[in-house]
């Protein structure tokens, strides 16, 4: 377990729903919908990061889901939300890069501003690899760096000083995925360059 990371995303645990309800979770929500339209009621799901829990109003109905989080403060605050949701929300206090599931354990897997948020973006995507069966599903929702200037020498300003508290403002995700060996599918902007949805498959074995 990092628990650099950890006790970093406990602190940010305190007001993360203040930072992150209301403005940036209203107005990605239309996007996250999308995204998690492609959950599957009779699919074994994994989803990360749980956070404060604020993506579970946008999950659709009676799905069965495994959710992790680094954080135990995140998770706790995650409580009253989960149990609010109308399928099931098993939730673990695990890091990406050391997860203790079987291989090939999940049908799909499911991220929300998580990649730039994981110390070791190639690292913990691989990890996700490795628990998806062969033509399991990667769906995510992800801040991105900037290709753009003057937004991409902005965002590599910016990023040591974000990355202290909270996210990596300047990560190439949509690479970071097709390095831990997964197959693109889509890849949408949201917002600029900088907010994406990108879907991927784990290829099937030959
Ligand atoms: C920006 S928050 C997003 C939370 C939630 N998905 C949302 O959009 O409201 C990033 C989350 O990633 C979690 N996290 C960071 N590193 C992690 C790791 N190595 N393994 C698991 N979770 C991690 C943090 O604890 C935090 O809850």
């Amino acid at each position: 377990m990092d628990t650099g990371t950890q006790a970093k995303w406990d602190r940010a645990a305190r007001s993360f729903d203040l930072m992150a309800a209301n403005g940036p979770e209203k107005r990605w929500r239309p996007a996250k919908l999308e995204v998690f339209s492609h959950m599957q009621p009779d699919a074994r799901i994994l989803f990360l990061a749980l956070g404060t829990g604020l993506d579970i109003e946008a999950f659709p109905a009676n799905c069965d889901i495994t959710a992790i989080d680094i954080s135990p403060n995140m998770v706790a605050k995650a409580e009253e939300r989960m149990a609010a949701y109308t399928g099931s929300i098993r939730a673990e206090v695990m890091d990406v890069h050391d997860m203790s599931f079987a291989d090939e354990s999940f049908d799909q897997a499911f991220t929300s501003c998580t990649f730039c948020s994981v110390p070791d973006p190639v690292d913990g995507l691989r990890a996700l690899y490795r628990v998806l069966k062969p033509g399991g599903e990667l769906h995510m929702f992800e801040h991105t760096g900037s290709r753009v200037f003057p937004f991409s020498f902005m965002m590599n300003l910016m990023s040591p000083l974000a990355s202290r508290f909270g996210p990596e403002l300047n990560r190439d995700t949509v690479a970071n995925v097709q390095a831990a060996g997964f197959e693109l599918r889509e890849v949408n902007n949201v917002f600029l360059d900088t907010v994406k949805t990108i879907s991927a498959v784990k290829p099937q074995r030959d």
